[in-house]
């Protein structure tokens, strides 16, 4: 069923595991992502970056594969479609008018004060319409489509606390350390920051830039108020290699199906595995 991240995420804070947010790309994703998650009966939220919803044709077809898909396939579980990075309030309201279950803000770029006027717009619009809100404080570093950070700022415990109270958000992710595609050696993730954020708020914590991080650290993580973590890259690593080991060794190969569903096998066992990692298996 579609439905907003809102409760998924109370009740992931509350029973100590973490959602998975994992980006889509085409039909070949949502297919695997949706199929892990139904498997492994656990609630999933779909990512959707601009880009991708670019790629995709726009936030309707999104919206049109993502619910046919549900539909024909019989996934019972809970599924959120979650704008990633919303860039704008235009944006995030063009997503909720497409029938998007949750939008991020992402103003975490401008100052504070702007961030949380942004902030309260989407929050306003979204709420009225039953959708969940997602803002970020502080810098996520390295690289996600359109979303382009030089270093890593980590987020401010007042900035966090101001921006909960002034707009009524759903969810919040601080940047601590983590980095968007694959880490350059290991996560430096401020943990002692992230238990006294969620402590100070009560609100559940996203934790962006999930691909490379170790299960110890997930787990830490979590134990310190994490209930969402997004997952793109490894997913795309994962798919791609496939689709080359496949591509290298058969030069008849013509027809995208032969490397196109091995790719999504590849991305639904990364999912599962993420899922069971997340400790969400059996939480739908
Ligand atoms: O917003 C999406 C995520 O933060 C993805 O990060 O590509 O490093 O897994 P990742
Ligand atoms: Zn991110």
């Amino acid at each position: 069923a579609l439905v907003s991240m809102k409760e998924m995420l109370i009740k992931a804070l509350a029973e100590g595991y973490a959602v998975g947010q994992f980006n889509i790309n085409n039909l070949e994703w949502t297919q695997a992502i949706l199929a892990a998650a139904q498997e492994e009966k656990s609630p999933v939220i779909l990512g959707v970056s601009e880009g991708a919803a670019r790629y995709m044709g726009g936030f309707k077809v999104v919206t049109a594969i993502v619910k046919s898909l549900i539909e024909e396939g019989n996934i019972t579980v809970p599924v959120a479609i979650h704008l990633d990075h919303g860039s704008s309030v235009d944006k995030c309201k063009a997503a909720i008018d497409a029938g998007f279950t949750s939008v991020m803000i992402d103003a975490s770029h401008d100052p504070i004060e702007e961030n949380i006027r942004i902030t309260s717009e989407v929050v306003e619009y979204a709420h009225a319409r039953g959708v969940s809100v997602e803002a970020e404080v502080g810098t996520v570093g390295g690289q996600e489509d359109d979303v382009v950070a030089e270093g890593v700022i980590y987020a401010d415990i007042n900035e966090c606390k101001a921006i909960v109270e002034r707009t009524g958000i759903d969810c919040l992710a601080p940047a601590l350390g983590s980095v968007h595609g694959p880490y350059k050696g290991e996560p430096k993730l401020g943990f002692a920051e992230m238990e006294e954020i969620c402590k100070t708020i009560s609100l559940p914590l996203v934790l962006h830039g999930g691909t490379g991080i170790p299960t110890e650290h997930i787990q830490k993580a979590i134990a310190r108020g994490t209930a969402k973590i997004n997952v793109n890259t490894e997913n795309q690593i994962a798919f791609t290699k496939v689709a080359r080991e496949i591509l290298t060794n058969d030069h008849d190969v013509y027809d995208p199906r032969k490397f196109l569903a091995p790719g999504r096998e590849a991305i639904k066992t990364t999912v599962i595995g993420k899922i069971r990692e997340f400790g969400s298996s059996n939480k739908a």
